[in-house]
Order: structure tokens, then C-alpha cells, then sequence
């Protein structure tokens, strides 16, 4: 499969600003031959979807609620999700984590419920640098996705280092490279999955992301700060250009 290209703009764009960016994009990666996929506010999803009729480019969420309705005050459902438009949702993003005090639990809930209505996941996991800094990272990582994909069968997992997201530099490719064969592997082992497809994210920008495409474990990237300006995620898309 192509490799799949992921903007999560978080809290950033407006309607507006949503339109405009994704008129501007959608021109530029016509021809790719990488999936591109944004993940955007939820108030930009189904104008997101309108602008990207025609395109290839598909429109989900950043994350969603672990239940499918009820009183809920401020959450959003998977269905509502879907139904404006959204084809798959973030999960677990480490801002969700760290400032939303998401665990790993409530993590495999949302999962197992995006399976269930046909969203596709995108299950964040990484090692903070306190982690890494104390050899903990394998352990950390296999900690997660014991949790994470608990009895989930089809979500793609997204590697991001919390170390490297929203860092000057990316994590070097070679490190990138053994932990996404560390995680197929325990994935393979651990829940019976023959392949998980993985992203690297943190910091990937159109002069480093060459390295992390080559890889095959790397199924592609989720880009954060590098989606929002519509030329340099283009270029990342291009980068992707030929490669399996
Ligand atoms: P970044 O963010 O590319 O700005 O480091 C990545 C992410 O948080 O998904």
C-alpha cells in the first residue's frame, strides 16, 4: 500500500482558513500516490469534507467519545463523526493524554467503538524523554498497546515519541526503524495480528521525512506543526512519492 500522510492540525483553522487551505491542497496532491488524510477540529470536519469532494484527500477527527451517546456535556460521538463527513479519528494524541488525562483504558474503548461503526483508528503511543532517558521505552510501548488494542482487530497505531512532538528535531530513523519492528512484532505476538500498519510522528518536515519514508516498517507519518502551511505538507506528500 501507499504510504499514508497524516496532517493533525489540532486546535488551528478556522471554517475560513479550512476551506481555503484544502482548495489550495487539494490541486497539489492530485497525482500523489500517498493517501492524504487530515485530521482537523471538529467544527472543520464537514466543511473539510465538502472542500475534499473529488480530491483524495480524506477528512476525520482528533478524537471522539468513548460511548455513543448520552448525557455527555461537550463530547462528540463516533456517529456524529462519521456522519458529518469524518472517515477515521485519532485516538490517544499525547496532548490528549497529558493535558486530558486520557488513559490507555478509555484509550481501547474508543478503539474497540470505532471498530465496531467502521471509523478507522489511529492509536497514539510513545515513551516520554523520562522514559526513554531510563531504558524504559520498550516497556512503556508494550504497556500501551496491551492496553490500547485490547480485542481491537483493525486500527493503525502511530508511534510519536513525546519527546519529538513539536521538538526542533526528529527522532533519528535508524531508532524509528527498530521500534516500529519491536512494535509489529509484539503486535504479531501479543494479539494475533499478522501486521499493524504504524506512523512515525513528531517533528517530520519536508527535509527529514525522506529518511522516515524509506523505511518499510513506517506505513507513513502524521505530521503536526508541518500540516498547517498547505506547500510545506505537500511537499511531505511528494516526499512519499514511489515509496512502499
Ligand atoms: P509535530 O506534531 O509534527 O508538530 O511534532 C506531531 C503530532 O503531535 O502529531
Amino acid at each position: 500500500m501507499a504510504k499514508l500522510i497524516v496532517g493533525n492540525w489540532k486546535m488551528h483553522k478556522t471554517i475560513a482558513e479550512t476551506k481555503e487551505h484544502i482548495s489550495l491542497l487539494r490541486p497539489l496532491v492530485f497525482r500523489a500516490d500517498a493517501e492524504v488524510w487530515l485530521a482537523v477540529p471538529y467544527t472543520d470536519i464537514y466543511p473539510a469534507v465538502e472542500a475534499s469532494i473529488g480530491s483524495r484527500i480524506k477528512i476525520g477527527a482528533q478524537n471522539m467519545s468513548e460511548l455513543l451517546g448520552g448525557a455527555l456535556t461537550g463530547e462528540v460521538s463516533g456517529v456524529m463523526l462519521q456522519e458529518a463527513g469524518a472517515s477515521f479519528v485519532l485516538l490517544g494524541h499525547s496532548e490528549r493524554r497529558r493535558l486530558f488525562f486520557e488513559d490507555n483504558r478509555s484509550i481501547n474503548r474508543k478503539a474497540k467503538l470505532a471498530e465496531r461503526i467502521g471509523l478507522r483508528a489511529i492509536v497514539c503511543i510513545g515513551e516520554t524523554l523520562e522514559e526513554r532517558e531510563k531504558g524504559l521505552t520498550e516497556e512503556v510501548l508494550m504497556r500501551q498497546i496491551d492496553a490500547c488494542l485490547e480485542g481491537v482487530e483493525n486500527s493503525f497505531l502511530a508511534y510519536e515519541p513525546v519527546w519529538a512532538i513539536g521538538a526542533k528535531e526528529a527522532a533519528d530513523p535508524k531508532i524509528v526503524e527498530n521500534i516500529h519492528r519491536f512494535c509489529q512484532n509484539y503486535v504479531a505476538k501479543a494479539n494475533g495480528h499478522k501486521e499493524v500498519k504504524i506512523l512515525y510522528g513528531g517533528a517530520v518536515n519536508p527535509s527529514n521525512c525522506e529518511g522516515f519514508l524509506a523505511i518499510p516498517s513506517v506505513a507513513g507519518l502524521l505530521v503536526g506543526g508541518a500540516s498547517l502551511d498547505v506547500k510545506t505538507f505537500a511537499e511531505i506528500v511528494w516526499s512519499a512519492e514511489g515509496k512502499l
